[in-house]
């Protein structure tokens, strides 16, 4: 069973918005793309850049550091398919948005 940590509410996440969240030592990003609520791996697999202050177009992020894009729903990233971030399960439930950690 994952367990499920709050990370956000409703009202910190509206659509186009972003947010890092750090949770036991892990950092997670998480974005509304167009309503659809999404959470991330928050650290660039290229030299460590903050995705949640990335900017966002649809459901792809632009790294602020170096440009690296990556599928928020996904993980994915058109450079190949060796790169891939971790996705997290996410739940809303009432105001809140939960995220299952490992
Ligand atoms: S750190 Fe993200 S593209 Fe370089």
């Amino acid at each position: 069973m994952p367990r499920f940590v709050k990370m956000a509410t409703r009202d910190e996440l509206p659509p186009g918005a972003a947010k890092e969240v750090e949770h036991e030592g892990r950092v997670y990003a998480l974005f509304n793309a167009d309503g659809v609520i999404s959470v991330i791996d928050g650290i660039c697999p290229h030299q460590g850049g903050p995705l949640a202050d990335g900017a966002l177009s649809g459901t792809v992020v632009t790294c602020p550091w170096h440009g690296w894009q990556f599928d928020v729903c996904s993980g994915k990233t058109p450079l190949g398919s060796k790169i891939k971030l971790e996705v997290f399960e996410v739940k809303v439930e009432g105001d809140d948005i939960l995220v299952a950690v490992p």
